[in-house]
């Protein structure tokens, strides 16, 4: 149930899980427990969310149990929910596991869903032991269709893709979307009014623009990496924290990203010396 009015959509993303078979813990983090800590972040602040998408990198190693744990987790957040596929999945091993896939009539987990004016497409870039992956012809035409279908019907659209489409000018840019100007032209053919393009995958927060559309990418719930760019030598540094989701909210004018994390260890301020941000006023909705 959304709190706001009929317009305004919230759309929550979370990226790159890179969940393990139980009790297991990679470079010292442990990816349930933060996930854990994400799904209780989100439902202390984003329980009105219209979407919660999980937008691939769900297992890092693919394994079924991973994709059970997976599950029991997200199963406390009572949001309708999407899960996407990442190079770290394998659809066929999610395939058999899931009761409710989102799946395209070529069986490649994809779709979109209508909400508020908007249409949420969110695209499958994985194909399984590829670390650079883009899409194939189908998923092309796929999405050329859920595009131009869109259009006819005047709504707004944010696309979801697993791998960042946009170069960062970091070593990530190796194995980001491959052949991004196929998907890039269908975007400018469609002539859709495409108002966000968001991905994962790169474990960073970034923002910018591709092809001239909005499009930006969220660290996700395993470690950040840093700035690390073009022209720099030397070590790369992955951080524990932040561990952080999107939330977009749009009216279709205003489209806001949010980066909310819920694993950081900055220490906060005492909030005593604010006493005008306690119940802060918002702007009156028309
Ligand atoms: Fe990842
Ligand atoms: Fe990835």
């Amino acid at each position: 149930m959304n709190a706001y009015n009929d317009n305004l959509l919230k759309l929550v993303v979370m990226s790159d899980i890179h969940l393990l078979p139980n009790g297991e813990v990679k470079n010292e983090l442990d990816t349930a427990s933060r996930f854990i800590a994400a799904i209780e972040n989100l439902n202390k602040f984003h329980s009105d969310a219209d979407l919660v998408v999980f937008a691939g990198d769900i297992a890092d190693k693919a394994d079924l149990n991973a994709y059970v744990v997976f599950d029991e987790i997200r199963e406390k957040n009572k949001s309708a929910q999407r899960v996407m596929m990442g190079n770290h999945d394998d659809r066929n091993v999610y395939l058999k596991h899931t009761n409710d896939p989102m799946i395209d009539e070529n069986g490649f987990v994809q779709g979109y869903e209508d909400i508020k004016g908007h249409r949420i497409i969110m695209l499958d870039s994985s194909d399984p032991g590829l670390l650079r992956s883009g899409l194939c012809d189908q998923r092309l035409s796929w999405t050329a269709n859920c595009l131009a279908k869109a259009k006819s019907l005047d709504l707004k659209i944010i696309i979801l893709i697993h791998h960042n489409p946009c170069a960062l000018q970091m070593p990530v840019d190796t194995y980001r979307l491959a052949e991004p100007e196929k998907l890039l032209n269908i975007l400018h053919d469609s002539k859709a009014d495409i108002i966000q393009i968001l991905a994962g995958h790169c474990h960073i927060s970034s923002a910018g623009s591709w092809g001239g559309y909005p499009c930006a990418t969220i660290s996700g719930n395993q470690h950040r990496v840093e700035p690390y760019l073009r022209g720099r030598t030397g070590q790369q540094s992955c951080f524990e924290a932040p561990a952080q989701y999107g939330v977009i909210m749009s009216d279709g004018n205003n489209c806001a990203l949010h980066f909310q994390n819920y694993v950081e260890h900055s220490k906060i301020i005492n909030p005593n010396f604010f006493p005008n941000k306690m119940n802060p006023k918002f702007e009156i909705l028309d």
